[in-house]
């Protein structure tokens, strides 16, 4: 029996309030287990502020979307942030043994620092980026790349009508999961990634490639991450988040102008922004979320610590977090080289 602080932090994610549900039902049932639900990420750690959580809270969360504990991108090691002793405050103030952090590479960093510094913690991969190393998939990106692939068959048919280039900006910061598993789905005629560079002529080039063979419309897939060879558009560097990232987005709107300036072609652009990341996940998510949630219980009651739930093959195991949060997974050469095959 153990009393169990639970957090969901950084950007929010179909199948967030499934893990919750999946650690509950599972730590009360088997475990005997107390769960407090932590207010908005690290920063409800750090004032010490929770609900209790029992299997009556968490019914009738399986297919909602976001997380019933609202989320934030507070950094505990952030300058003034209180680091380590300000968590461990938080965690005495309401009586907890450990933690379940869920969370991308932001939490589940300074869950990496936490268990460093003995703090009893196990992770869970989220993030519909996908770009987690140490796990097959996190949980989220299948409904990601569900509702771009959905919007790019929508996007397909009006494009054709009006022999239009259209241009969709998709979510994926450091990686290009979402925009190539979504292109590949959507048949995309062109996928911007942040992994390589784009030349904007060679892009135009095989855009008027196309309508040279008839084909009078073109779908653009960009990762909100990608960026052109030459460096013509760089990130709002000062907005910054506390963990040194800026907010990105604006690579639509520079290639709609760009590709009709240099193709002469009529080009609208789309950002899916954070549609790909609201409402209800996919079964997919459903599944995954919640064999994550029982199997971060489950290793925090044989013991384990400092580890993360991971999916390797069909199977849930665990990895350390250290190994985990080394370097991002950025996206597989061979997807890409797949998605290529169309291009043009
Ligand atoms: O980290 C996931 C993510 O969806 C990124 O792809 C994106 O850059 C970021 O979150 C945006 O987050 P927000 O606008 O909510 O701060």
């Amino acid at each position: 029996m153990a009393r169990i602080g639970l957090l969901t932090g950084g950007g929010d994610c179909p199948g967030l309030n499934a893990v919750i549900r999946g650690s509950v039902r599972q730590g009360v049932r088997q475990y005997d287990d107390q769960f407090v639900g932590m207010r908005h990420g690290w920063a409800g750690v750090l004032a010490g502020e929770g609900k209790p959580l029992g299997a009556a809270e968490v019914s009738g969360l399986l297919t909602r979307g976001g997380t019933i504990l609202g989320s934030s991108r507070t950094n505990p090691y952030r300058d003034g942030g209180g680091g380590t002793e300000a968590v461990k405050a938080g965690m005495e103030k309401l009586e907890l043994d450990g933690l379940i952090a869920i969370g991308g590479e932001d939490t589940l960093g300074v869950a990496t620092k936490l268990a460093g510094d003995g703090v009893a913690v196990i992770g869970v991969p989220k993030t519909i980026d996908n770009d987690l190393a140490g796990t097959d998939y996190t949980f989220g990106f299948d409904t990601a790349v569900q509702v771009a692939s959905d919007a790019i068959d929508r996007l397909h048919t009006t494009a054709e009508s009006h022999d239009r280039v259209i241009v969709v900006e998709v979510m994926g910061r450091h990686a290009g999961w979402i925009a190539c598993s979504a292109g590949i789905a959507g048949g995309a005629h062109a996928i911007l990634v942040p992994e390589r560079p784009f030349d904007l002529n060679e892009l135009c080039d095989r855009i008027r490639g196309r309508h040279a063979r008839g084909k009078n419309f073109s779908i653009v897939v960009a990762s909100e991450g990608a960026v052109p060879k030459d460096g013509a558009l760089s990130a709002r560097k000062d907005e910054v988040d506390e963990f040194g990232h800026p907010r990105l987005g604006g690579i639509g709107a520079w290639l709609e102008h760009e590709i009709e300036r240099v193709t002469g072609f009529e080009t609208r652009m789309v950002v899916l922004g954070h549609v790909q990341r609201g409402g209800t996940p996919t079964a997919y998510d459903r599944i995954l979320a919640t064999r994550y949630g029982v199997g971060a219980i489950d290793a925090y009651n044989r013991g384990e610590r400092g580890m993360m739930v991971a999916l390797s093959g069909t199977k849930i195991v665990t990895v350390p977090l250290s190994e985990a949060l080394a370097e991002p997974k950025l996206l597989d050469p061979e997807l890409f080289r797949t998605a290529e095959v169309f291009f043009g």
